[in-house]
């Protein structure tokens, strides 16, 4: 199933665009974007994500929507494209796989899928892309100091960013609390799940961003994901030191946050 708001032949060719996607546990979303504005080109499309999950799986799939996208209508075939992913990635070697099958693990991803893609490939995990996105084009524009990114979604993302720069690798939904770790209690499947309230929801919000807030003193918090759509139902109950608020680039973010990384690396 593929989604585009105009067709991709209508995209303009030039400098200044590359190709990012956003590999999630249900879909694989990929757009081509404009590195000024940070704004996909010609719609975000999504593949499903392959049942097995395996990395030789979604490389195929990787290789279809990057097809399907038609960057040749840019005029660089060689396009860089950054591929953001549910796993820590050093050195773009991933280190764990959240809703993906084991064989990701320990793989220098970024080698291969360059090897299959045939194009310059730059992997970063997806909260740091969402986040880099956030505060280089969304609401943490232009915000100094310590700025956290958190992705409320299947599990809970985070990226730190410190006066523009990023934290690699926060993982702060591994936190635990109250024995628990913090994304089986405060995603927004696990709202949905235990059919939360949205009062409810906002007290499990609270425990966690208190206790966030209490180790790392950010500035400013930034909650983002899906749910972050329906931001009013929670927000307003929620009372911290720093500034909550809502992400602005709703679910493409990922995708702009991983051509971004493609572009500085
Ligand atoms: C993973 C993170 C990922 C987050 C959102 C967590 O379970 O550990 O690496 O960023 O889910 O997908």
């Amino acid at each position: 199933m593929t989604r585009s708001s105009t067709a991709i032949t209508d995209v303009p060719s030039g400098l200044g665009f590359r190709i990012g996607i956003d590999v999630g546990g249900t879909w694989i979303k990929g757009a081509i974007i404009s590195m000024s504005s940070g704004t996909p080109v010609g719609g975000v499309r999504q593949l499903r994500t392959p049942a097995s999950g395996t990395v030789d799986a979604v490389a195929d799939t990787l290789s279809r929507l990057i097809d399907e996208l038609g960057s040749e209508s840019l005029g660089h075939t060689d396009s860089a494209v950054g591929v953001a992913i549910p796993s820590v990635v050093q050195h773009g070697v991933a280190l764990s796989a959240a809703n993906m099958d084991d064989s990701w693990i320990g793989l220098d991803v970024q080698a291969y899928l360059r090897e299959r893609l045939g194009r310059p490939v730059c992997v970063v995990n997806d909260a740091d892309a969402a986040g880099m996105a956030e505060t280089h084009y969304g609401v943490g524009k232009d915000k100094h100091g310590v700025v956290l990114v958190l992705t409320l979604g299947t599990g809970i993302g985070s990226a730190l960013i410190v006066d523009g720069k990023l934290v690699p690798n926060f993982e702060l939904g591994h936190l635990e609390i109250d024995g628990c770790k913090a994304e089986s209690r405060a995603s927004a499947i696990a709202r949905e799940n235990e059919g939360l309230s949205w009062m409810e929801y906002a007290d499990r919000l609270q425990q966690y961003l208190s206790h966030v807030e209490f180790l790392f003193s950010p500035d400013l918090i930034i909650l983002g994901g899906g749910i972050s759509a329906c931001s009013n139902e929670y927000l307003p109950h929620l009372s911290l030191r720093a500034p909550v608020i809502p992400a602005s680039l709703e679910n493409s973010a990922g995708v702009v946050g991983a051509a971004l990384q493609a572009t500085t690396s």
